[in-house]
């Protein structure tokens, strides 16, 4: 049903993505409103960037300003950091899985002491797609961190810690049970093949871990479509990462901020079709899928 010959995850997440249908609740519907409230700030949008590296971030960040959304950055060092933060807008600030114990340490202090939102982990990007063997990332080596050294990262810090790499129930109990505020689905465009969707995981992982562990679904959210369907099957945010790759490079902070505000009206425009009023009331029976993917 939802498959690729070579058990790519994009295109698998994308057509399971497609496959969801969304029935009408127009009766009585009033104007939504996407407020989002998060680790003690509000938002105009659940919508987020994601842990992108190797582009202008300190635009990206900009643009996500404007349109009043939170920014997840991924690898760096921590000048490129201070560029993003300089920007205003609130950072949590994704770190690599890194041999180097001080490599991590040292980000996670600059993080404390420069007024990032939280910090968090990439954990899925430690080992190779097609080896066991720990990633070697732009020269960088990685390693698997232990539950040990996992639970003494999230430990170490007064901020929030999140988890990015979770796709499964199993990973995000582990995780809450560690300390960590919440966790990022992702398989990383792939790094996981024939892995399980985001978000067709979501409502099993909710149900794993309760209502007040932070879940934010990334990977392959294109349109604010895609994001409603995330947000009804528990996520209480979703992040944006190759969407916004071209307007950056096109338009700098402004592409960034239109793609950004078109999918909140999008989410705006779906809300007010479903009878959700506001994120609170995000509702996963409006949500029709094919086929019941079970645990084989
Ligand atoms: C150019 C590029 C750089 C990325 N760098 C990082 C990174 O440094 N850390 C990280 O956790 N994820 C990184 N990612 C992965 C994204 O955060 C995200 O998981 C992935 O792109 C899937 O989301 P998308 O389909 O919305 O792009 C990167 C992705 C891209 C395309």
């Amino acid at each position: 049903m939802f498959s690729d010959p070579a058990g790519n995850s994009v295109a698998i997440a994308r057509q399971y993505m497609d496959s969801l249908l969304v029935e009408s609740r127009v009766a009585g519907a009033v104007r939504p409103d996407t407020a989002f409230s998060f680790l003690g700030e509000t938002f105009r949008t659940p919508i987020m960037t994601a842990a992108l590296s190797h582009i202008d971030l300190a635009g990206m960040a900009e643009g996500a300003r404007q349109a009043g959304a939170c920014v997840s950055i991924g690898m760096g060092g921590n000048e490129e950091f201070a560029g993003v933060l300089a920007t205003g807008a609130k950072v949590i600030k994704i770190i690599k899985p890194y041999a180097d114990p001080e490599a991590i340490r040292s980000r996670i202090a600059f993080a404390e002491e420069n007024g990032a939102l939280a910090v968090g982990m990439d954990i899925e990007h430690a080992v190779n797609t097609d080896d066991a063997e720990d990633s070697v990332v732009v020269g960088l080596q990685m390693k698997q961190p232990t539950l040990e050294e996992l639970g003494t990262y999230i430990r170490s810090t007064h901020l929030p810690f999140l988890v990015k790499g979770v796709l499964s129930a199993h990973d995000a109990v582990v995780c809450r049970d560690l300390g960590a505020a919440g966790a990022i689905l992702s398989h990383h465009n792939g790094l996981l093949k024939y892995a399980v969707p985001p978000v067709m995981v979501l409502p099993e992982i909710r149900r794993a871990v309760g209502p007040d562990f932070l879940l934010i679904a990334d990977g392959g959210i294109e349109s604010g479509f895609d994001a409603f369907k995330a947000l009804a099957r528990g996520a209480d945010a979703v992040t944006m990462g190759k969407a916004l790759m071209g307007p950056l490079k096109e338009k700098g902070a402004a592409g960034v901020r239109e793609v950004l505000e078109k999918a909140t009206a999008q989410l705006q425009a779906m809300m007010i079709r479903t009878g959700t009023p506001d994120l609170a009331h995000m509702d996963p029976s409006v949500i029709w899928e094919p086929v019941p993917y079970r645990h084989g």
